[in-house]
């Protein structure tokens, strides 16, 4: 018999706490931001990849995909950026990715050492934490208001490191419908931030996957990369939440020094990881035909749902718990007193077929479980409000609603 346990490599990612009942199957998912169901028209998307092959012909798959990937998807992505987005990047400075993650966990590769800090907001999408932790980053979160970071609070992080001699790797944000917390940053914060991290020369990532998903607020206010001409922006997003995410396809926007230097992005002869070539193809045809009316009915299913969640926190929680009102996106995040403990909650909720996170997924300490998110891109408004009447049911008798 072999033992695989004695082979394994020295250089597996670190292990991070994880809450017991993560990774079981429920029917009430709040626990993940997948793409709405019903928008998914197959015949359109069969009709897209069949466009795709046709244009493209058979060479199109006999070969590895270009450096950058999809030449026609880069093109898109850099249009859609101009006119959504309010910044201009040439295709040559856009490559696609296996998802936002699959452009994270390049960029992360390329840049992390153990014991580099980033500086992320107070509470952070756990997936990029959970990479940075892997990989022994030091993430520092940063305090923040509902305008996202404190400029003061950013700046007394990057002056205690650079007393200790030490330099953040990036200022690390969510800057649409931020990942728990909700908030969109406003121009006028975004360029008291960028002028704290210029600086001190640390270069900013923002990571704008959900930018496509306005509900009923605001227009989004300019992206960080179309506020600085000084190549110290990174910006990553994805089609995985408007598409879906079966499909992962994402993408990244490069400043030159950085494009130059990663191998994983500008080299024609090492097979790209991840992504596959057929579905940047089907993304591509998919978005030039349907794109404006695909975002329609994301907006009406996502309205219906959050409202469905709002209304179902509103029955059941009580007033001195506070949520987020969320204007777009797929999330909310809820705040309970202190000493609720949804983290060890969490696999009681599982028994009862519900799944939400923890607000210490979102903490590289694992601390702050009074907090925990709910996402409503999954269910039906009818689940939503049946799976948030059970949450409260636990929390009830776990003696959470007693103030
Ligand atoms: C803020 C944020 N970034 C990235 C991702 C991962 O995106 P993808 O599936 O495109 O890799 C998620 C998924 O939940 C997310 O919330």
């Amino acid at each position: 018999m072999v033992d695989y346990a004695t082979m394994f490599s020295r250089a597996l990612p670190r292990a991070v706490a994880t809450p017991e009942g993560a990774n079981v199957p429920v029917k009430y998912i709040f626990s993940v931001t997948n793409a709405v169901p019903e928008v998914i028209d197959s015949d359109e998307y069969l009709t897209a990849i069949r466009a795709g092959l046709e244009t493209g012909g058979p060479q199109s798959l006999a070969a590895y995909p270009p450096a950058g990937g999809h030449g026609g998807l880069r093109e898109l992505v850099a249009e859609r950026l101009a006119n959504n987005r309010g910044f201009t990047a040439s295709p040559d400075d856009v490559f696609i990715s296996d998802g936002a993650g699959g452009a994270i966990t390049i960029l992360l590769e390329s840049f992390i050492n153990p014991g580099d800090p980033v500086l992320v907001e107070e509470f952070t999408y756990m997936g990029s934490l959970r990479m940075m932790l892997e990989r022994g980053a030091e993430p520092i979160h940063v305090p923040s208001d509902e305008d996202g970071m404190l400029p003061d609070a950013l700046e007394d992080a990057l002056a205690s490191l650079e007393r200790a001699g030490r330099r953040a790797k990036f200022v690390w944000t969510i800057p649409v419908y931020q990942n728990p917390l909700g908030f969109s940053v406003s121009v006028g914060r975004k360029r008291a931030l960028l002028d704290v991290a210029q600086r001190y020369g640390v270069p900013v990532l923002e990571n704008e996957s959900y930018a496509d998903f306005r509900i009923d607020g605001e227009p989004l206010p300019t992206a960080f990369s179309g506020l600085s001409d000084q190549g110290d922006v990174i910006y990553v997003s994805s089609f995985t939440k408007l598409l879906g995410c079966g499909l992962r396809v994402g993408f990244g926007v490069l400043p030159p020094g950085v494009k130059e230097a990663l191998p994983q992005v500008n080299s024609e002869n090492l097979p790209r990881r991840g992504v596959s070539h057929l579905a940047t193809m089907m993304v591509y045809e998919y978005m030039r035909e349907h794109e404006a009316e695909h975002i329609e009915a994301v907006r009406q299913a996502l309205l219906v749902r959050r409202d469905a969640m709002l209304e179902a926190l509103e029955q059941n929680f009580p007033s001195f718990c506070d949520w987020t009102h969320p204007t777009g996106g797929m999330l909310v995040f809820v705040r309970l007193p202190e000493g609720a403990d949804t983290w060890a909650t969490l696999q009681k909720a599982v028994e009862r077929d519900v799944k939400y996170n923890p607000g210490g997924v979102f903490r590289a300490d694992r601390g702050r479980n009074n907090y925990f998110r709910l996402t409503y891109s999954h269910n039906s408004p009818d689940e939503i409000r049946e799976g948030v009447g059970r949450l409260a049911e636990l929390f009830r008798e776990k003696g959470y609603f007693e103030g």
